[in-house]
């Protein structure tokens, strides 16, 4: 027998950053954060729960996966099968579409759509925000990716694994987008889940960070309601800059920037010197993100491309939340 499910999830780009878990094995966040979801990428995931095979397996783009990573796709698939009747074993496929080299294949995406498939598959069929509750637990970031636009990440009340759940704030259509500079394609040498562990270890200013963070979250959310552009743009310049500054004071010290991070964030300063509205924000790694309206991109794309090559300036607008997609659209 197979029990077959298939989902599509886009990455999504914090504007209030995640950063530090209290609870590392439930993936609890220690603070609440919101993203904008993004049409430019990506994950579609299929699930196939099969009485027939004898251990599972994982095809990214194609390729069998090797046992550590298989290990941890397993690990969550094991919330699902928890809760159906029988165990089955799965195969999962999963096609990442990310504009080449942009460096961005993001564990958000993937376990948005992985959730999904495996709601489908399962025939759990739970409501979106408590699936929410499950795709925290395969990557943090991942929790929002199931809704479209804006969506918060509540970081829920004390050791209560189920009040930390995303939700929908506002499906972004008032002119948003977002240009992405890349500056390194390459695998970030220190993961978000280590360089967040350091940092709420040993970083002084990490205390500031959770304070402040929860004040930038309610002035964002009033922005977002205000439809005051400005003000969403300055607050997400300047809690990204925040959670990196909060990283310089680990011991070691994490660093995500390169040279031509600043760079691009230089150029970012100068469009808004040129009267146009534009605001970075970097994860973990070097590249940056830009925030700005939609109309204005190909203008910020004529004025980055000056400094960097057109093929490292990829736009995209606001996207949807997971959506479920059938065998045909899969053998597409
Ligand atoms: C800087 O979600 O990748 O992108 O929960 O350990 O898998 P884990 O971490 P992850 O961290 C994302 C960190 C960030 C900020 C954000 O997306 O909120």
């Amino acid at each position: 027998m197979k029990l077959i499910g298939i989902a599509r999830a886009h990455t999504n780009i914090a504007l209030i950053k995640y950063w530090g878990k209290r609870n590392k094995e439930l993936f609890l966040p220690m603070n609440s954060s919101l993203s904008l979801t993004l049409d430019a990428f990506y994950t579609d995931t299929k699930v196939t729960f099969d009485d027939a095979l004898t251990e599972d397996s994982f095809l990214l783009n194609g390729e069998a996966q090797a046992v550590e990573e298989t290990n941890k796709i397993a690990k969550f698939l094991d919330l699902f099968r928890q809760q159906m009747p029988e165990y089955y074993y799965a195969k999962v496929e999963s096609l990442n579409f990310v504009p080449t080299a942009a460096g961005l294949a993001s564990s958000a995406s993937a376990f948005a759509a992985l959730a999904g498939a495996c709601n489908l598959a399962s025939g759990l069929n739970l409501p979106i925000d408590e699936l929410s509750t499950y795709a925290r637990r395969g990557s943090g970031s991942s929790t929002r990716s199931l809704f479209g636009g804006f969506v918060e990440w509540d970081m829920g009340s004390d050791s209560d694994a189920s009040s930390s759940r995303a939700h929908f704030i506002d499906d972004a259509s008032w002119d948003i987008g977002m240009v992405i500079i890349v500056v390194n394609n390459q695998k970030k040498t220190v993961s978000s889940r280590l360089g967040m562990e350091q940092t709420v270890a040993t970083s002084p200013f990490y205390p500031a960070w959770v304070e402040t963070a929860k004040t930038d979250l309610a002035q964002m959310k009033q922005a977002i309601q205000a439809k005051d552009f400005k003000t969403l743009g300055e607050i997400t310049e300047t809690n990204g800059m925040k959670m990196h500054a909060t990283m310089l004071g680990a011991n070691p010290p994490i660093c995500y920037f390169e040279p031509e991070s600043i760079l691009a964030q230089q150029q970012v300063r100068q469009l808004r010197e040129l009267g146009i509205p534009a605001y970075m924000t970097m994860d973990a790694g070097p590249n940056v993100k830009v925030l700005c309206r939609a109309s204005d991109m190909p203008r910020i794309k004529g004025e980055l491309s000056k400094v960097f090559d057109e093929s490292r300036l990829i736009t995209s607008l606001p996207g949807e939340g997971v959506i479920s997609l059938s065998e045909a659209d899969w053998e597409a």
